[in-house]
């Protein structure tokens, strides 16, 4: 049995006061939330805040990104070491907004799982074609390629233990969801690629959520899609009646 996971990235939103009148909004509105794990990825800044709030709670908290390092002289990062520290438990990696908007590969994609794994971070690793990959019939190469190049080296016992997210990139913030049957195609292709690598128990045990304009409208139908373990959502995570109610679909 996989738990599912229904995980909010808040992108590069909310204050730290904010931040925390949204956790708190989630707890009040759903005092239990069942047999789904629950995350949330702040903002650096508003990350040991919401960690420390939250110590007590069913939610988990994430860093969006992480550097390849541990330490050392580069201005502006954080490392898995700090974000250990600060409280998160799991690292959002490899999201397309950061592969497009600061060019990162697959191969600091790879680098950056190591830098997680090795300080006890889950990480919650984003694969997914942009539009024009998927009109040139591209999708299986892509997501092939990123699972390849983004897990080389990874031990089965370690891929075991990552969050696969399918982001189509066309469908984030876009309000155009995957089609029901592009999405479960998509999740059974990723399952079956780590059966091949790592073998048939660490494919039938990753949790793969699929990601991209993700609303309460919308989460009951994709989520009941037998290869979908949840959803990391973006804008309906800012609004934690939102947030509930899609939490609320996958009961
Ligand atoms: P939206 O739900 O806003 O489309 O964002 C999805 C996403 O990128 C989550 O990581």
């Amino acid at each position: 049995m996989r738990t599912p996971i229904i995980a909010g990235n808040w992108k590069m939103n909310l204050t730290i006061a904010e931040a925390i009148e949204l956790v708190d909004g989630i707890h009040y509105g759903l005092p239990f939330p069942g047999e789904v794990d629950i995350i949330v990825a702040p903002p650096f800044l508003c990350l040991q805040k919401v960690a420390e709030h939250l110590q007590e709670s069913y939610i988990g908290v994430a860093a969006q990104n992480l550097h390849v390092e541990d330490q050392g002289a580069f201005t502006g990062e954080c490392s898995g070491k700090q974000i250990k520290d600060a409280g998160a438990d799991y690292v959002i990696v490899g999201h397309s907004e950061r592969r497009q908007y600061v060019a990162e590969t697959d191969e600091i994609v790879n680098k950056k799982l190591k830098a997680a794994l090795r300080n006890g971070l889950t990480p919650i690793m984003c694969v997914g074609e942009i539009l024009e990959e998927r009109e040139k019939g591209q999708v299986a190469s892509v997501i092939g390629r990123q699972l390849t190049v983004g897990l080389l080296e990874l031990t089965p016992e370690q891929v075991s233990g990552i969050i696969i997210a399918y982001e189509p990139v066309w469908a984030i913030g876009t309000g155009k969801t995957a089609k029901s049957d592009q999405v479960e195609d998509a999740h059974r292709l990723i399952r079956f690629s780590l059966s091949m690598k790592f073998g048939g128990q660490v494919g039938g045990s990753v949790r793969i959520l699929y990601g991209g304009s993700v609303k309460p409208d919308n989460s009951g139908e994709l989520l009941a899609l037998p290869n979908v373990d949840g959803a990391l959502v973006g804008g309906a995570s800012l609004k934690a009646s939102d947030f509930i109610e899609i939490i609320k679909s996958m009961e």
